[in-house]
Order: C-alpha cells, then structure tokens, then sequence
C-alpha cells in the first residue's frame, strides 16, 4: 500500500521529489537534533497546484501530512510523530519571488523563499523587510508566517503578524484559498489570514504571502552596554523611547553568563567592554538622519543614563563592521547553547514592568534545584520577551542535568512566566513540545474555540496531528 502511495505522490511531484528511507532522515529530526521521528516519505512540490494535488491526494487517502519549511522552529512542529505514516511536505522548492511593487511597498513572495532572500530581494529594491532572526539564511516566509516568528526588529516594526498583508493558503482537503490581497485596509468580512499566522501548519499549507515594505533608514546606529540590574537596562529602554520614539529598533538584554558562553563559542571575538557586567544591553537605533546627528542623539540619551546611574559603560559601534560584531556576539547565543548541550529552553513573555522582579524570583528558585547552573538569560527586553535558559554546570553531562533538573526548571519557569500574567511562549510556538502544557495555561473554553476551528477544516485531524492542541477529556 504505502508503495502505491510513493507512486501516486511521485505521479505529482516528479520521481526525483519524493524522498524515502535514508533520503528522508535529514527531514525526519530538527536543526537541532532534538526531535525525532519517522515518515512515509517527503514530497516536495514546486508550485501551489502541486501542493494542492497532494493535499487533495493524502485527504482522499487518510495520510497525514507534516508541513515543513527551513526546520528550524524550537518546539518539534515540523518534525513527524515516530508512526512512519506521515508525509512531510516540504515548501522549500516554492522559491518564487512573484512581484514586488515599489509603490505600494509590497512584495508576492513563495512560501519556501528563506528570510534572507525575501530581505537581499527588498533590498536591491531599495526597500527593507524587516523581520530579522538568527536563523535567517534557513527559515522561509511559510514557517515565519506559522511560527508568527518575533527577533529582535520587533519593538520597532511587530512580528511576523504585523508584516503581512495576504495569504494564499492550500487547505487540508487540497482547496486553494487565494487571499493574495496587498491592501492595507480591509473589513470586508473576517480576516481569515489570521487563522494561518501562528498556527503552526495545523490549519493549512500557506504557499505564498503579500509581504508589507517599508523604507530604508539613513542611519542605523549600535551600542553595547554594561550595566548593574535588568531595573536599569529597563529604565534605559524608557528614557530611550521618550527621547527617540519609534527610531529604537532593537533592545536586546545578555546576561554574563550568557556573554561567557558566547565568547567562548567565538574564540575570535572580544567583549566591546573592557571589564566584565552583570548584565549587558545591546540596542539598535534606525533613523531618517543622517549618521552623525544620529549618533549624537544616541549618544546624548545615553549620557543622561550614564549620569542617573543606569549604565556602568557603553560603546557607540563606529562602523558597519563593529556593529556586525555587536551583533555575532547576540545572534550565536543560540547556536552556542545548541554546542553546549544541556540548557532547558524557556520562552517567555511577561509585562516590561515585570521583568526585573521574574528574573531575579525565577533565578533564586532555579538556583535552589540546580545551584551550578549556568544562566543563560537574554532576549528581547524591549518586547517583555526574555530567553530564560539554565544551563547544566561545565562539569555535568548534558543528559543527567536535563534528566534529573530539567522538568522542575521549565516548570518553575514557565508557572513564574503565568504568575505574573505572562505567556509560556512569547516567540517560538508550542510544537509537540509545549503542547499539553498549554491545557494548564489556557481556559477550557478557549481550547474548545480551538478544536472547533481545527475540525472545521481539518475534519480528519490529517494536518499536523499532534502539534499545539493538546487532547480534551469529555
Ligand atoms: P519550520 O521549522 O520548518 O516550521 C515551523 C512550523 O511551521 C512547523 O509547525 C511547520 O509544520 C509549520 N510550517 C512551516 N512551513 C509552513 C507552511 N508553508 N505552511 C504551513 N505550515 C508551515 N524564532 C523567533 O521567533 N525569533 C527569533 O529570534 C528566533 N531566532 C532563532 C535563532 C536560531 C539560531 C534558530 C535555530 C531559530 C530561531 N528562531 C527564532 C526559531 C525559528 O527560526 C523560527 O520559528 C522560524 O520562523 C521557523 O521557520 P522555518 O521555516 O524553519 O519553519
Ligand atoms: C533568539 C532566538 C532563539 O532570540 O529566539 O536568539
Ligand atoms: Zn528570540
């Protein structure tokens, strides 16, 4: 049977697109190695129709279908259950750039284009697309879209949300939903794109998006800062904002430990500081003057912090390429936790109020079950997103700290995240990984609203079972 079904899918896609047995393992776990399972195969279609052909192919069959795009998201979403029944759909040979419209600053983009092409294509059309995150030269715009994707552009420009305007979207019966529409205004009804952003390819397939453009700032300007308490790295984001509004762009939080691990990792890159802080700030402004009046307006605010005590020291990047190095040293913060083995991932939000308060109860109780850990705390400050992840002690193994600490911290972590009014993922998703958490953190009621909008379309629960809602009892 399944060998009819490799050749029905073959029938569509070409022979030389559907992958099985050793073909298929790079597919079948994440970028990280942390999720595992097993397929029926991997398709890979190259336009819309053929995503439709066999999502009308495996709804008519009873197949179930992994929606896959650069297989970077955190949580285990795009990787199949360990059954080998499923297909993973991969959007990676829907690379088209469709059009691009100056005037209207937008641009019909495929859903496999990674982000870096969508953002190299705005450029050398003299626009910018702003969404920016560490894994840029592998995610594509489907997975942005499904995981609703944050980093760090989001005080200034919001997340993957707020960047899109239309959708086109295979469902899981294999019906194709052209909502392609770039118009920045439109009540006409339910704005059903929203069903699609953030749900993590269990509502649909989007193949192709209509993607807002905004305008290139003349100046961009970085700063590095040391700082005594996550107090004052929040004070400075205030006097920031109250004096250059909406040009912060990017207000990134590193604690030491987490600056220890990264400099580590890169051995040929030194602290912008001279000495060692508690915590350090990295923050980006973007304007419409010209370089030097933008600096000196960054230089000014961050005088006055200096002076009210904020700051312990700063440094002003002097150049493109200093700033580059600013921002090595916040991108591979990530990928250094991934080589050290052993942190337990937390992605919370809480208000900006909050955040000091969570981070100092929530280290103390983490240090109380592990006292060697290591804190990896960084994030996106500026968005009430904080990366809370201990890190097991240099000298225990990955598997007993994770083995022995591991639940207990995410616990404490993600019920000190929903004490205080937060969200136990502010960026990343739910997966397979958060998933029957989220039956702690959300109501009854609003997991039923869930269930009846996922059986709406997906009668067959076909597309990414298992991923985000987690079972309801009668
Ligand atoms: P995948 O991992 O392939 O898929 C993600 C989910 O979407 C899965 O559930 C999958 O089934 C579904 N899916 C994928 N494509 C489609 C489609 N076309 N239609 C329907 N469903 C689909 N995330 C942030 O938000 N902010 C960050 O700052 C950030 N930094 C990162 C840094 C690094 C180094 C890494 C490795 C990851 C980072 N991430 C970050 C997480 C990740 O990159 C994002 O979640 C990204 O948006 C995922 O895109 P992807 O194409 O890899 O999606
Ligand atoms: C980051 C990812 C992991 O901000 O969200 O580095
Ligand atoms: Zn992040």
């Amino acid at each position: 049977m399944s060998d009819q079904h490799l050749d029905r899918l073959r029938a569509i896609v070409g022979a030389t697109n559907v992958l099985s047995g050793a073909d298929a393992a790079a597919f079948e776990s994440d970028y990280r190695q942390v999720f595992h399972g097993r397929s029926l195969c991997v398709a890979r279609p190259a336009n819309t129709h053929e995503v439709s052909s066999v999502m009308a192919y495996c709804h008519a069959n009873g197949i179930s279908v992994v929606p896959q795009g650069g297989n970077t998201s955190l949580l285990g979403g795009s990787v199949p259950d360990d059954s080998g029944t499923s297909v993973i759909l991969s959007l990676a040979r829907l690379k088209r750039i469709r059009s691009l419209d100056a005037t209207n600053a937008t641009m019909t983009v495929d859903a496999g284009v990674t982000l870096n092409q969508a953002r190299v294509k705005a450029e050398q059309a003299g626009a910018l697309f702003p969404l920016r995150i560490g894994s840029e030269g592998s995610c594509q715009i489907g997975g942005n879209l499904s995981t609703n994707a944050g980093g760090t552009a989001v005080v200034r420009y919001g997340n993957m949300r707020d960047l899109v305007l239309g959708l086109e979207v295979v469902l899981p019966d294999g019906r194709i939903w052209n909502g392609l529409r770039g118009l920045r205004k439109d009540n006409a009804g339910y704005d059903l794109k929203h069903l699609f952003i953030g749900t993590e390819g269990t509502l649909g397939i989007i193949t192709a998006a209509v993607l807002k453009l905004f305008p290139v700032p003349s100046s961009v300007s970085s700063a590095f800062l040391g700082l005594p308490t996550p107090e004052a790295a929040l004070a400075v984001f205030s006097l920031m904002r109250r004096h250059l509004g909406t040009d912060v762009t990017a207000f990134e939080l590193i604690s030491s430990d987490a600056m220890t691990l990264v400099l580590s990792h890169l051995p040929n890159q030194a602290s912008p500081l001279t000495d060692t802080h508690p915590w350090y700030v990295l923050i980006e402004t973007s304007s419409n003057a010209n370089q030097a009046d933008a600096e000196a307006q960054l230089l000014a605010v961050l005088s006055d912090a200096m002076a009210l005590g904020h700051i312990d020291d700063a440094v002003v990047a002097s150049n493109a390429r200093q700033a580059a190095e600013f921002w090595l040293i916040r991108e591979e913060i990530s990928d250094a936790q991934t080589k050290a083995r052993g942190s337990v991932r937390c992605d919370i939000s809480v208000p900006l109020s909050s955040i000091p308060q969570f981070i100092r109860e929530t280290s103390a109780k983490v240090l109380s079950i592990a006292p060697k850990a290591r804190m990896i705390v960084y994030g996106h400050i500026g968005d009430g997103n904080v990366h809370f992840n201990p890190l097991r002690p240099d000298d225990m193994p990955a598997e007993a700290f994770l083995g022995i600490h591991g639940a207990a911290i995410a616990g404490v972590i993600d019920h000190a995240a929903s004490e205080m009014e937060g969200s136990i993922s502010a960026e990343h998703g739910i997966g397979v990984a958060k998933r029957d958490e989220l039956k702690v953190v959300r109501s009854r009621e609003e997991l039923e609203i869930a269930w009846a909008i996922k059986r709406a379309l997906d009668p067959f629960n076909l597309l990414n079972p298992g991923k985000v809602l987690p079972t309801l009892s009668n």
